[in-house]
């Protein structure tokens, strides 16, 4: 019970239904609900949402779902509202939620920019920003910003995306070096090359799906699982002197 008496905020946590290819927002509310957190699943699917916190319900655990756009700063500050009125405090904000776009610089529109942006930068902002007066005042806390291998090394294919992901790897620095005197961690993790619905498509190509496998020295792609577990880490108390790091876990790739 590694999270025992904890509350916990994950986004982008719709995909957890069982039976499916699950994202690590949806693996880790059932692992950290497996580890005796009270979790809030938000996304902005919210039929998949409800199903999944509806399966963990079922299951015995704590687990609600709310609709939150992470791109709109209302969003934030009503789900905060509702965790702390359903739950009584906020102890773990995870921002997981993402999209992707795959375009070159020169493809790269100013809406596809700003739509990057929005959701891996603003939405990390408007979150940490949230969470921070509530982490107050319980007297710590930790914040885990799902960034990406792509927000660490670059790659030919992808432009805002990396953009974006990079931003949100400096940003939890900047707001670990804010808050550590308060006892509240930020820090970031950089998955490689997983299936999850959000992949599924894209990795689902025989030739693609090769070449990603001989690109990752463990020699597979991560699954959701191998995600939450750090996740699990830097939101127990087991990393309390862990702040403003980078967990990569990536089977190897940006080790090369
Ligand atoms: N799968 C990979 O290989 C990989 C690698 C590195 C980083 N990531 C990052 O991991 C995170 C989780 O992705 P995943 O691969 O588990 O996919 P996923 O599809 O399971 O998760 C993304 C979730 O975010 C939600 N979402 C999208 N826009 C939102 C918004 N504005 N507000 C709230 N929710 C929103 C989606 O509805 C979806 O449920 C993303 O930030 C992604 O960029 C994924």
């Amino acid at each position: 019970m590694r999270l025992e008496g904890k509350v916990a905020l994950i986004t982008g946590a719709a995909t957890g239904v069982l039976g499916s290819t699950m994202g690590f927002g949806g693996a880790s509310a059932w692992l950290f609900a497996r580890e005796g957190a009270k979790v809030v699943l938000a996304d902005i699917n919210d039929g998949l949402g409800e199903q999944t916190a509806g399966q963990m319900r079922d299951d015995g655990f704590d687990a609600t779902y709310l609709h939150l756009d992470v791109t709109r700063e209302q969003d934030w500050a009503d789900a905060f509202q509702a965790t702390v009125a359903a739950y009584g405090k906020l102890d773990v904000l995870v921002n997981n939620a993402g999209t992707s776009a795959r375009t070159t610089v020169d493809e790269t529109t100013e809406e596809i920019w700003d739509a990057q942006m929005d959701v891996h930068a603003k939405g990390v902002f408007l979150g940490t920003k949230h969470a921070i007066p509530f982490m107050r005042k319980v007297g710590g806390g930790s914040i885990i910003i799902v960034s990406s291998m792509y927000g660490i090394v670059g790659s030919p294919t992808v432009t805002a995306y990396h953009a974006a992901k990079g931003a949100s790897r400096l940003f939890a620095k900047a707001a670990a070096m804010q808050y550590a005197k308060e006892n509240i961690r930020v820090n970031s993790v950089h998955p490689g090359y997983a299936d999850t619905p959000l992949t599924e498509q894209y990795f689902s190509d025989p030739e693609r799906r090769r070449w990603l496998i001989g690109r990752t020295p463990v020699g597979r792609l991560g699954k959701a699982e191998d995600i939450a577990n750090g996740i699990l880490y830097l939101a127990s108390d087991e990393s309390q002197w862990v702040t403003g790091s980078e967990l990569v876990i990536d089977g190897g790739v940006t080790a090369q």
